[in-house]
């Protein structure tokens, strides 16, 4: 697609609609703070606005900038990201800060082609810092962005595919604004997160109030619900596991749970949860036979991963204090009170709070 062939209109349009009509409150938006808007970028790269409200602040007051992240204890990073799901988020995030400190004299660089050979900075996040920190002219291209332009140009190209997303990518650098300002950028940058995310939305776009209905290609050819076009479909692979749920009696005090550190690589890496195993059998075979007969049953619960569905089993069983612990590394009994200093999977903090 030639630049003459595409609708270059688009940016100013985008642009003037995003300072009229866009979102302007947003905690991480009028800052050119990097570290901010690294965080908050990381963050919403696959985590609702709505989520990541209450964890932005949260996780800034705890680790105000990128040296305090740097010299943080994992665990602590892990208890901070707790409940936003996809952890290598955060094991990223603190290595991307130590390598910042250590090879980076403590400043993030400035450019999109060098934020994008940082750790867990991909060539869309590495864009959105370039462009809101530094007025870079350089295209976001995330999934909203991507369905965004996908219908604009009726994008044929299958986005399951490296050719077709290269090309998607050469358009979208092709539609950036003309000899922007960095406030040009800024409001463009937003204006393309605040499009895909408010107005040209997955199911139901809101295509009456879109400030670029007249231009759209999808739109004049009645198909924005074809756009965009991507064959391959997600298939999760289906994975039962059995969790033993350690509990000492509520007696004195509150009551304490044998969690265990999960394993890196893997899922949930590095987050606490009681021990797992592949069937009921292996689980009952880490007990002595006298408690056995005490395991208790609780309601199944299912988990969505990108790639997995579990089906968690959570196998109840309550031992007094001092009279049984499985051998494990990383392992720790954790009393009720302090399950929140500590790095868990939803499902299994959720499956706690109703226990302890
Ligand atoms: N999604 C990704 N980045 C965002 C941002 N800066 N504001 C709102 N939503 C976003």
């Amino acid at each position: 697609m030639t630049r003459a062939s595409l609708p270059l209109e688009f940016a100013p349009r985008l642009i003037e609609w995003q300072r009229r009509a866009g979102r302007s409150g947003l905690p991480w938006q009028h800052t050119r703070d990097p570290y901010r808007v690294w965080l908050s970028e990381v963050m919403l790269q696959q985590t609702q606005v709505g989520t990541v409200l209450s964890y932005f602040p949260r996780f800034l007051e705890r680790f105000p900038d990128v040296k305090a992240l740097a010299q943080a204890l994992p665990d602590d990073v892990m208890a901070m990201w707790s409940g936003l799901g996809y952890y290598s988020r955060a094991r990223n995030l603190h290595r991307c800060a130590q390598v910042v400190m250590s090879e980076h004299a403590g400043v993030f660089p400035e450019t999109a082609a060098v934020l994008q050979t940082l750790p867990g900075i991909g060539a869309s996040t590495a864009a959105a810092i370039a462009a809101f920190c530094h007025g870079e002219r350089v295209s976001i291209l995330d999934g909203n962005v991507r369905r965004v332009l996908s219908r604009l140009l009726a994008f044929e190209g299958d986005l399951a595919q490296a050719g077709p997303q290269r090309e998607l990518w050469n358009i979208a650098q092709a539609l950036l604004p003309v000899a922007p300002s960095p406030d040009d950028m800024t409001a463009y940058t937003q204006g393309l997160m605040d499009l895909g995310a408010t107005v040209c939305q997955r199911s139901r776009p809101a295509c009456a109030i879109c400030p670029v209905q007249s231009l759209c290609r999808a739109h004049a050819a009645g198909e924005v619900q074809r756009f965009p076009v991507k064959t391959r479909r997600l298939v999760r692979r289906f994975e039962r596991w059995w969790l033993l749920v350690l509990r000492t009696p509520p007696t004195s005090g509150s009551a304490r749970v044998w969690l265990e550190r999960r394993p890196a690589p893997g899922i949930w890496a590095g987050l606490y949860c009681p021990p797992v195993f592949a069937a009921e059998d292996a689980l009952l075979g880490v007990l002595p036979e006298g408690l056995r007969a005490a395991v208790h049953a609780l309601p199944t619960v299912t988990h969505s991963l990108t790639h997995r569905e579990l089906h968690l089993h959570p196998m109840l069983l309550e031992v007094p204090p001092g009279s049984f612990e499985p051998s494990a590394d990383h392992a720790q009994w954790v009393a009720a009170d302090a399950l929140g200093g500590h790095g868990l999977p939803t499902p299994v903090r959720l499956l706690l709070a109703s226990l302890v």
